[in-house]
């Protein structure tokens, strides 16, 4: 889909379907709507559409009144889900062109920035692998402004840049597991950065023997696919200050929880387990090109949990990186175990920074049910720069406690430094608990993303499946870093 912004009266945009906000209170007159108003068909209520076909006095073919509710009420967020309906009810009605009226206050660098991102967001299907021809598709969306120069355009690309990372990062969780092993990862990584001036090292199995990562290869050591550690680094021409953030992603491929192994219902669903590892690819795609001042590097690694004849044993001690040993009393609980690793690679990379996001643990979708991402911070600063990014992207995100006694009561083990599970209670907290021993006094925020990555439902201004939920809040937080 192409995204532009046009310089235009509303009234002589010619263009398939025009989408035009309309507000609870505010009674639209023009298209003829005001006979809707009154007659109570439209009430400006969020989300609600009215299609009006060659309404008087404008060149589209049709309008698309589009309830926003309370004009007080109205943000940039609240733009982006509107546009992001209205182009998936147009789109669902085969229109293929489509531009929204930004009129008066509304025009502004936030607006067609959120505007653009809902449209391409909206714009996603999960259904790359069904094969019919009856494939609805959107070739262009305009943001319609009355007057406004340079400034909205490159607002407008920006959105592009971020919406296209997103969706991107959702294309890779969509990626059953026989199609996105560790090494397919690897390669999607290694393409996204060869695309985009960044630089890709993967590093193999022997590497990680060399270096000691036992806590990860224990987990991949169950599968015939061998792991595969992606780290994609970014750097600005010039850095400023002496801030390296480190972007590291569970990249799971398909957790079968291995020995200690899941139930049959709903484990194909198992194959998001690397939305954490994808969010880092994606946010990495849209650094390249909006260029913060601070260098960013991900690391992402990736297995896939498997019970093979050689996998790991309830019981087993593995040493990790850092030389912490771990009873790994659940196989299921792979991913503090591969993040561990990652964390202390991070952290000896150089990284003063650190943000981790994974589909972690059942236990938060328990706490927080679908709707907030579960965040954790060993520092408060690092917690309040993620959260005022999250809250300006629009992303849910709830902090959580992180204090020691939950690793005093919890995870204790008689054979180890540190069992792998803290048992039944508060099973998000003592997972970020384990994860806390990795980064160690390095500022760190964890995202527990497992009851958000994936949209079991879908809304209306985004597609079931995959939500690549963080991407904009790890954008942001990068791009505006300062000190
Ligand atoms: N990948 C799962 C967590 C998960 C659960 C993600 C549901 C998405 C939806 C993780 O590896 C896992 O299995 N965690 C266990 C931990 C337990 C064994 C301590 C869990 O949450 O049940
Ligand atoms: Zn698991
Ligand atoms: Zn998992």
């Amino acid at each position: 889909m192409k995204t532009t912004t046009k310089q235009h009266a509303i009234a002589a945009i010619a263009t398939e379907a025009l989408i035009v906000p309309v507000f609870e209170g505010h009674k639209e007159q023009r298209f003829g709507a005001s006979d809707l108003f009154d007659a109570g068909e439209v009430s400006g209520k969020p989300l609600e559409f009215t299609l009006v076909h060659h309404p008087p006095g404008v060149e589209a073919q049709r309008v698309l009144l589009a309830g926003a509710g309370k004009s007080e009420k109205f943000d940039a967020g609240e733009l982006r889900k509107l546009t992001g309906a209205a182009v998936r009810h147009l789109k669902s009605k085969s229109v293929k062109n489509i531009a929204l009226a930004l009129e008066g206050g509304w025009a502004t660098g936030d607006y067609v920035c959120a505007a653009v991102e809902g449209a391409i967001l909206g714009e996603f299907e999960p259904d790359r692998y069904k094969t019919g021809d009856d494939k609805k598709t959107v070739d262009s969306f305009t943001v319609a402004v009355e007057s406004g120069g340079g400034e909205l355009q490159r607002a407008a690309e920006r959105g592009r840049v971020i919406a296209e990372a997103q969706n991107f990062t959702r294309a890779l969780v969509n990626e059953p597991a026989n199609r996105m092993t560790p090494r397919n990862i690897a390669e999607a990584a290694q393409k996204m950065a060869s695309e985009n001036r960044l630089e890709c090292e993967v590093l193999d199995q022997p590497q990680m023997e060399k270096m000691g990562m036992g806590a990860l290869l224990g987990v991949s050591q169950g599968s015939a696919e061998p792991p595969a550690l992606v780290v994609i680094r970014y750097r600005p021409e010039k850095p400023q200050g002496r801030a390296h953030l480190g972007l590291v992603g569970k990249g799971v491929t398909f957790d079968t929880g291995g020995i200690s192994i899941k139930p049959a219902e709903g484990m194909e669903k198992m194959k998001y387990d690397m939305a954490g590892g994808a969010s880092m690819i994606g946010a990495m795609q849209a650094l390249a090109q909006l260029k913060p001042s601070i260098p960013v590097t991900a690391f992402v690694p990736c297995v896939e949990n498997m019970p093979g004849s050689r996998a790991q044993r309830p019981g087993d001690i593995v040493t990790a990186m850092s030389g912490k040993t771990i009873e790994v009393i659940n196989t299921d609980a792979e991913g503090r175990l591969i993040l561990a690793d990652a964390l202390t690679y991070a952290r000896k990379q150089g990284c003063t920074h650190l943000v981790d996001a994974a589909t972690l643990t059942g236990a938060i979708v328990v706490a927080l049910g679908h709707l907030n991402v579960g965040l954790f911070a060993n520092n408060d600063a690092m917690r309040d720069r993620v959260l005022a990014a999250a809250k300006s992207e629009g992303e849910r995100m709830w902090p959580m406690p992180l204090e020691d006694d939950y690793k005093t009561e919890y995870l204790k083990s008689p054979f180890a430094d540190l069992p792998n599970v803290g048992g039944r209670w508060g099973g998000a907290i003592t997972a970020a608990m384990f994860l806390k021993e990795f980064a160690e006094e390095t500022p760190w925020v964890h995202l527990d993303i497992a009851g958000t990555a994936w949209l079991d439902d879908g809304k209306p201004f985004l597609a079931k499946g995959p939500s690549g939920v963080s991407v904009r809040t790890l954008v942001r937080l990068a791009t505006n870093w300062k000190d």
